[in-house]
């Protein structure tokens, strides 16, 4: 194979109580084309006056791991990525990066790697499975670690018709920084709110119960603290709610705002930008669907 162009898309992670365990895909896609010759990369579209265009690059990262991961060396590769997720704006960017890596990785390498196999690949770089598991499964998936180096991940049924509506800020969050700002021990109280929250997010997914969701998407772990740099948040998510949304929370590390809807998207989406407004955060609203496609290879030769 001399080149392959894949596609990996946006992914919402935590979803309120799920922090570092649950995520879910989104229809807007990243693309990277890898074609052998002499190295090189070059990006158009979103973050690309800010991504590293060398091997800091995280598509390089999980292309590399693949090539590691079977012990061969890496070859002369063009990095060609065109980018329509959000950069820094807890859309998934950065995992979207790793997957589509490790996807063109796995093809050009003939590796031919599983989905269980990627994602173990895709955690252990990231750290946590809530983005890059249904970046590669789609849908919305469960993912937790199981000793030092392995990852469970399961696929959750969600409602065909269910779509995202987001606020997204235009100022970015350093993951890393968002995360600093977590304490390392949280109360039983907090554990338990959460831990209920979690599986009844889970179960009325599954079971279409929406209406259960205005509880199950609240969270005690990481919203509150987040809170602190970005007081807009609840203001957002109560705006939400006001609108028709069945929950609303922050995506991922923020500071996007995502609200989960089965209709009233545009009235949804007009009362964030609203509240928005009125709280002085300048971005712009975004309306797309859940997508239960994962990463894939759209063409090669
Ligand atoms: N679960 C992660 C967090 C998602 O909230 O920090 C962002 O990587």
């Amino acid at each position: 194979m001399n080149s392959v162009t894949v596609r990996a898309p946006a992914t919402t992670a935590n979803l309120g109580p799920g922090f570092d365990s649950i995520g879910m895909a989104l229809d807007m896609w990243n693309d990277l084309t890898v074609t052998r010759g002499k190295f090189s990369v070059s990006t158009v579209g979103e973050g690309a006056d800010l991504l590293p265009q060398d091997t800091r690059n995280l598509v390089i990262t999980g292309l590399e791991a693949v090539f590691n991961h079977i012990g061969e060396p890496v070859p002369g590769l063009q990095y060609e990525c065109t980018n329509r997720i959000p950069y820094a704006r807890g859309l998934g960017s950065s995992s979207a990066a790793i997957v589509s890596g490790l996807v063109a990785g796995s093809a050009i390498s003939g590796a031919d790697l599983t989905k269980e196999e990627l994602t173990i690949l895709a955690a252990d770089i990231e750290g946590h499975p809530d983005n890059v598991a249904p970046a590669i499964y789609g849908g919305c998936t469960v993912g937790v670690r199981n000793g030092t180096d392995k990852w469970i991940v399961d696929q959750v049924k969600v409602p065909d018709e269910l779509y995202a509506v987001l606020f997204v800020p235009e100022m970015l969050t350093n993951t890393h920084e968002s995360r600093a700002v977590l304490p390392d021990q949280i109360s039983r109280t907090d554990a338990v709110f959460n831990i209920g929250r979690a599986a009844l997010l889970v179960n009325a997914l599954s079971s279409g119960r929406l209406e259960l969701l205005k509880y199950a998407t609240d969270d005690r772990l990481h919203q509150p603290h987040r809170t602190q740099a970005f007081k807009a948040l609840p203001h957002l998510i109560k705006s939400a709610l006001k609108g028709g949304a069945h929950g609303a929370f922050l995506s991922g590390a923020g500071p996007s705002v995502l609200a989960l809807a089965t209709g009233r998207e545009v009235t949804i989406s007009y009362e964030m930008s609203e509240t928005a407004r009125t709280f002085g955060v300048d971005g712009k609203p975004m309306i797309m669907a859940v997508t239960h496609e994962g990463a894939s290879v759209v063409s090669n030769s």
